[in-house]
């Protein structure tokens, strides 16, 4: 089916289907992937020192022709120095998170590049808007990693930014089949953005037993956590349990910092470690059940849609 709207022309992509920029999980390999099979790929800066952000970079063009994207949280500590290579390497996409898109969007589109921005509320996509960038990432509660305070699902949100928005909608947060996709565009979404399930696949860089665990999980075995710091949705494990129970008995911002501790999101996503690591990943995770090359998730979640289209209430 040959389809086109207002992202797959700004994006210049086969399908409105956006694989997630995602610490730990999203390098080139699987940007390239996504991008080969007609989505847009987005390679997840946050987990990189700047040469290693160079180094996929270089690996993602030499693996595709297509367009692809970088995300940054904003939050990012040499923030400077990513802006400054996806600036001189050209990269056409920038999508941008955690943070205000104010400070640097205008220098990106100065570059002639398109910026996303991503927000759990009407008012933040609001302010997306007035700070001059060309589409908005509307993320449910249901999501993985990090996530809005007011836990606004993405059923109630999506029509909601769409009313409070004219520039491009993209919808994210439990989104990993056609039919989802297709509620999400009923909704008022131009496209979807989808983590968790792309976590999932051959390409990604998360380590095995985390691709397992998240196959084999159950309904309710995602939480929101750590809402006093940064709110983030996490497999339940040994980790998040303790941080469960401080949580539990008042424990302050600094105690659950401390808890925290440093690179827990490595240890556990990347390294493997399924108790004492941090393993971010969203409430869809209980209907995802196989590992597969990120090309057939593609290809399913667009053949779904097309189906779906045909015959919505089937
Ligand atoms: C493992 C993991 C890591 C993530 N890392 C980032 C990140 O670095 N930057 C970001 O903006 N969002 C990040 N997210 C959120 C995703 O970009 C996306 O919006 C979310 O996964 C969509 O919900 P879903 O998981 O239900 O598909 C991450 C999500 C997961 C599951």
């Amino acid at each position: 089916m040959n389809f086109s709207n207002r992202i797959t022309e700004l994006f210049n992509i086969q399908y409105p289907i956006i694989q997630a920029g995602m610490i730990w999980a999203s390098g080139w390999r699987l940007a390239s992937a996504v991008s080969n099979a007609g989505g847009l790929g987005i390679i997840g800066a946050g987990s990189m020192y700047p040469d290693i952000l160079k180094e996929h970079i270089a690996k993602c063009k030499a693996a595709t022709n297509k367009p692809f994207a970088v995300n940054i949280p904003l939050l990012y500590p040499d923030i400077e120095q990513h802006i400054n290579t996806i600036i001189s390497e050209k990269i056409p996409i920038v999508f941008t998170s955690a943070g205000n898109p104010k400070i640097w969007t205008p220098i990106l589109k100065e570059n002639g590049i398109k910026v996303v921005h991503v927000v759990s509320s009407s008012l933040f996509a609001k302010k997306v808007e007035a700070a001059g960038c060309d589409a908005v990432v509307a993320e449910g509660f249901e999501a993985g990693g990090h996530n809005g305070r007011e836990e606004t699902t993405t059923m109630v949100l999506i029509p909601a930014v769409k009313k409070s928005i004219s520039i491009p909608l993209i919808a994210a947060g439990g989104i990993a089949t056609g039919k989802q996709m297709f509620a999400a565009m009923v909704l008022g979404a131009d496209a979807v953005q989808i983590g968790s399930r792309f976590v999932c696949t051959n390409e990604a860089s998360s380590h095995q037993s985390f691709k397992e665990a998240i196959i084999n999980s159950n309904e309710g075995d995602t939480m929101l956590h750590l809402k006093k710091t940064v709110p983030v949705r996490l497999l339940k494990n040994k980790f998040a349990e303790k941080i469960k129970e401080a949580e539990e008995r008042g424990a302050t911002a600094e105690e659950l910092n401390e808890i925290l501790g440093r690179a827990r999101a490595k240890k556990g996503m990347f390294e493997g470690d399924l108790e004492e690591g941090e393993l971010e990943i969203g409430q869809v995770s209980s209907i995802i059940n196989e590992i597969k090359p990120a090309a057939e998730v593609v290809k399913e979640i667009w053949e779904e849609f097309h189906q779906t289209l045909q015959n919505p209430l089937n």
